[in-house]
Parts: C-alpha cells; sequence; structure tokens
C-alpha cells in the first residue's frame, strides 16, 4: 500500500493556551512494499504522523492519500482502512485483556464479518508467524506469558488482520535481544511477502540494516529523508538532532581516518565486514 502526505499539519488544541503544532506541512511518499524507518528526538511528531497515517486523527491542514485516495475524503471507505492497515503501538501488550490467547488475538476481527473458520486460520497463522505454537498457546491466558512474549502476541492481533501497511512505533523498546532479533526477522519477512513497513524506532543500526529508507523528522518537520547511507552520512546533522549514531558507519569512518578506504555509504554490518575481510586477503 502506497502512503502519501502532502502538506500535512497538526495542532493539538488549537487557539487555546496549550495549542501545540506537532506536524507542520509535512510531504513525503512512502512507495508499496517500501521499508521505510522514521526518527528523530521525542516530540518531533512521529507518534502524530503515525496516528493522521492511520486516520485515527484528523489533520488540520493537508490531504493523506492511501493507494492514492484521500482518507479524509467523503467517499472513503474507513472500514477497509482499519482492516487493510495495523498499527502497533508503543508498549502494545499493556492492551492484552482477553481471557484467552486466542480470542486476544482475534479481538480486532470483531467487525470484519469473517466466519469462525476464516478468523480461526487467521489468528493460527498469525501466532505462528511469531513464533508460538497455536495449539500449546490458543487456550491460555496472554497474562501469563513474559514480557517480549506478550509482545509478540500484541503483534499477532495486528497481524490478523493480515494489514497492507503494518506501521509499528517504537516495537524494539524494551525487548531482550532475542526478542528483538525475532520480530525483526519477522517484520523483514512480512516485507518481502509485499507489507508496507513503516516504523519508528531509535536505533540507527537496526534501520540502516532494514530499512530501504529513513525519514527524519525535526520539530515536526521533514528534516531529511532518502536511504540509508545518505541520511545517516550526515554526521553533524544527527548528532544536532539526538539522534543515535549508526555504530557501523562511526566505526568506517574511524576505518577511513586511518587510512582504510571504506565506501562513505558503508552503514551495515555486513556490509562492514565485507570491506575489511576484502583488505585482510590483499
Ligand atoms: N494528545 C496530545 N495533546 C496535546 N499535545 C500533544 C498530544 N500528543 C502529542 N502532543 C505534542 O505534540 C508534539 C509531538 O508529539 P508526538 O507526536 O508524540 O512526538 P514523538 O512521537 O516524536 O515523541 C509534542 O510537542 C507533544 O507534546
Ligand atoms: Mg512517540
Amino acid at each position: 500500500m502506497s502512503v502519501e502526505l502532502r502538506n500535512v499539519s497538526c495542532v493539538y488544541a488549537p487557539g487555546t493556551p496549550y495549542e501545540t503544532r506537532a506536524v507542520t506541512e509535512l510531504s513525503l511518499t512512502i512507495r508499496d512494499g517500501e521499508f521505510a524507518g522514521v526518527m528523530g528526538k521525542t516530540g518531533c511528531g512521529k507518534s502524530t504522523m503515525i496516528q493522521l497515517i492511520a486516520g485515527l486523527m484528523r489533520p488540520s491542514g493537508g490531504q493523506i492519500l492511501l493507494d492514492g485516495q484521500d482518507i479524509n475524503g467523503k467517499n472513503f471507505d474507513r472500514d477497509g482502512l482499519r482492516r487493510r492497515v495495523g498499527v502497533v503501538f508503543q508498549f502494545p501488550e499493556i492492551q492484552l485483556f482477553e481471557t484467552t490467547v486466542k480470542r486476544d488475538v482475534a479481538f480486532g476481527l470483531r467487525h470484519f464479518g469473517w466466519t469462525e473458520e476464516e478468523k480461526e486460520s487467521s489468528v493460527r497463522e498469525a501466532l505462528e508467524r511469531m513464533g508460538f505454537s497455536y495449539e500449546a498457546v490458543k487456550d491460555k491466558s496472554p497474562l501469563g506469558f513474559s514480557g517480549g512474549e506478550k509482545r509478540r502476541l500484541a503483534v499477532a492481533g495486528v497481524l490478523a488482520a493480515r494489514p497492507e501497511l503494518l506501521i509499528l512505533d517504537e516495537p524494539l523498546a524494551g525487548l531482550d535481544p532475542l526478542g528483538r532479533e525475532a520480530l525483526l526477522t519477522l517484520l523483514g519477512e512480512l516485507n518481502r511477502d509485499g507489507t508496507t513497513i513503516l516504523m519508528v524506532s531509535h536505533d540507527a543500526d537496526t534501520l540502516a540494516e532494514y530499512a530501504d529508507r529513513i525519514i527524519l523528522l525535526k520539530d515536526g518537520r521533514l528534516f531529511r529523508d532518502g536511504p540509508a547511507a545518505e541520511v545517516f552520512a550526515d554526521y553533524d546533522a544527527l548528532k544536532d538532532n539526538g539522534i543515535g549514531v549508526c555504530r557501523v558507519r562511526e566505526a568506517a569512518e574511524a576505518l577511513r581516518r586511518r587510512g582504510w578506504e571504506i565506501p562513505a555509504g558503508t552503514v551495515r554490518y555486513g556490509q562492514l565486514l565485507d570491506e575489511i575481510a576484502g583488505r585482510w586477503r590483499q
């Protein structure tokens, strides 16, 4: 699913002393099938942008188009939007509340008009995608799982709707290394299977590894937009924005300063290893 923001602005509490411009004249396009990473300081408008794209809020100005259709237009199918766009909010596991895993993962499907068989097969597939055995977990209470497992259950609840666009707001925060790896591997697979992904993260190395491109926001505006190799090359701009540096790029820079001719766009771990190994053999 493609996403287009045309001059989008969003103001909270307009006309009051608490008025906040969260997003200002933001224009960008995400192509169908792309994996886009979103970065920027706390308060720069990332979560607001996500809620606007998911149709959970209306912009104060501008247009948001999904597959070329204005989601706030008169004839837009908003029920379809809920089915086609999945959002994993920050710390989604706090929203697990049903008595069984099966009921919890199926919760978002209740208004889709699907048959019980369709729902069950989708819930089964989503849980198995997230690394659970359906039979082993379906009748358990979601509350008995560990933090990382609960996060995966919550993501399964979003995947069960088989969204074409999957939006994740800092999904890696608080996960242990194994949980991170499992979730990232799954996101990579979903993306290869055609799901468009928009992921907010503060982890530059991870985004360099997985995202086709990086969208950097600053004070509610678009600050940088391009491939990781390009965006992370602007070292000073990243530092000025309190954005964690890409450590792979930092290591590549340190080697360059020592006279190694590492290409400037080296941002992925595998790329850096190849460059080092290549020189070692010479
Ligand atoms: N519900 C709200 N009411 C008023 N102001 C808000 C609300 N949500 C966010 N803001 C403000 O909007 C700005 C952008 O916030 P947010 O989109 O949450 O940024 P981020 O996700 O990048 O941290 C911030 O100044 C924040 O304080
Ligand atoms: Mg946020």
